[in-house]
């Protein structure tokens, strides 16, 4: 075995570098061979969720009697599923609404993988979408030299599912009063190490290999050479658990990918949508091990830590899902001059499952769930026996 590196910093590590190159020569076969799942965010009533609360904001802005083109920039759209839901969904809704949205809509479908661009243009994967710009784009360059620099200001709706986790972020532990981060060592036998082909042949075949190489971890002390802006450090202080000790993800790429998006957004009308999973801040030193899919990873996006970066500019609204940790931020443009909503079929699911939430948070918060669960099927089975006993026996 070979020692690939020294530790370094989580974010710093060859893990992002793998995870890079995956997505960037992987193509189509990432998704059907079902190595990244995408149906949670991407499904036709997710997509519409989305295309209705874009609805109703558009004509909030007065948009519907005028002829201006409706701009849709999608971040990170891999597969092209949610892009394909998306439009059909808001099609239907404009179509039995009468209006025509539909008709002027441009949708800037963009990744920072040409590879996967070419692949769905050359296989005519959404060809019924003749509205649709296919154009690279890095969620974390500057805007200005992008290719999509000449549409600074001008995009109606920025969408992304399942993009801000597969940024780089940091993962840092509070400890009493000190502050600790996490910091990786691969060991990647030497084989690989000296014949490229076969180390790109693995990352490309076979599926969860980085997941399986060897790591280490250890946290160390953040001392005055890290550069984690003041401005953030100071949110992330509170976004600890109140615990001794307390472990939380700093999402600074999804962050800068939010950032690079305000410059692209109309300033008046614009709405940021992205969904994605959530990490909520851990009790205890924990080591958060990313989720690898294919030879990708993906890290849970500290949303309260993005929350507090944008509410004090914006107007920003925070959707938790009721059952699974997807989380959907919904951000408007800097002069947006109306009350920011979560949408109506947003409100309404959140309002079916307030108490179905509570319930769930509260199971989650005392992490007895499992036993409690066990407790309760015990005592139904337990009755229900009896019960079952004394309709039988007691029978004259
Ligand atoms: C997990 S996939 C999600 C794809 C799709 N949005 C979905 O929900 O199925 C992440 C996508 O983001 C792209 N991606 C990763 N980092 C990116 C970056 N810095 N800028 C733009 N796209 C990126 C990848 O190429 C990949 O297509």
């Amino acid at each position: 075995m070979f020692q690939s590196s020294d530790f370094q910093r989580y974010d710093e590590s060859e893990l992002w570098i793998f995870h890079d190159y995956y997505f960037k020569n992987i193509g189509l076969k990432a998704w059907d061979s079902g190595a990244i799942p995408f149906t949670g965010a991407t499904n036709y009533s997710e997509a519409r969720k989305k295309a209705l609360l874009l609805v109703e904001n558009l004509r909030l802005c007065g948009l519907e009697n005028s002829d201006d083109t409706i701009k849709i920039l999608e971040i990170g759209a891999g597969s092209g599923a949610f892009a394909e839901n998306f439009l059909l969904a808001f099609e239907n809704i404009c179509l039995a609404e009468d209006l025509n949205f539909h008709k002027r809509l441009k949708y800037f479908l963009t990744d920072y993988s040409q590879f996967t661009l070419d692949e769905l243009q050359r296989k005519k994967r959404l060809k019924e979408f003749p509205n649709i710009i296919f154009q690279n784009y890095d969620a974390l360059e500057d805007v200005r030299s992008s290719s999509l620099s000449a549409s600074i200001g001008s995009f109606h709706c920025i969408l992304s599912t399942y993009l801000l986790d597969q940024l780089p972020c940091r993962v840092i532990a509070k400890v009493d009063n000190t502050y600790k981060e996490k910091y990786i060592k691969l060991i990647i036998p030497e084989k690989y190490l000296h014949n490229e082909k076969l180390f790109h042949e693995k990352l490309l075949k076979k599926s969860k290999w980085i997941k399986k190489i060897k790591k280490v971890f250890h946290y160390e002390e953040i001392d005055d050479e890290d550069d984690i802006p003041a401005e953030d450090f100071e949110i992330l202080k509170t976004c600890f658990r109140k615990t001794k000790e307390s472990t939380i993800i700093y999402s600074y790429g999804a962050k800068i990918s939010l950032e690079n998006s305000f410059k692209l957004l109309h300033p008046k009308n614009g709405l940021i949508i992205a969904s994605d999973f959530n990490a909520a801040a851990r009790g205890g030193v924990d080591l958060y091990e990313p989720c690898y899919y294919g030879n990708s990873l993906a890290q849970p996006v500290n949303f309260d830590f993005l929350y507090k970066s944008f509410a004090k500019q914006q107007k920003v609204v925070l959707f938790e899902d009721p059952i699974r940790p997807l989380h959907t931020l919904i951000i408007c443009a800097e002069n947006f001059e109306h009350p920011l909503r979560l949408g109506i079929t947003y409100e309404r699911v959140f309002k079916q499952n307030i108490l179905l939430r509570m319930l769930y948070q509260f199971l989650l918060e005392i992490k007895q769930s499992i036993h409690i669960l066990l407790i309760i099927s015990i005592l139904y089975t337990t009755y229900y026996i009896f019960t079952l006993y004394e309709q039988n026996f007691s029978a004259p």
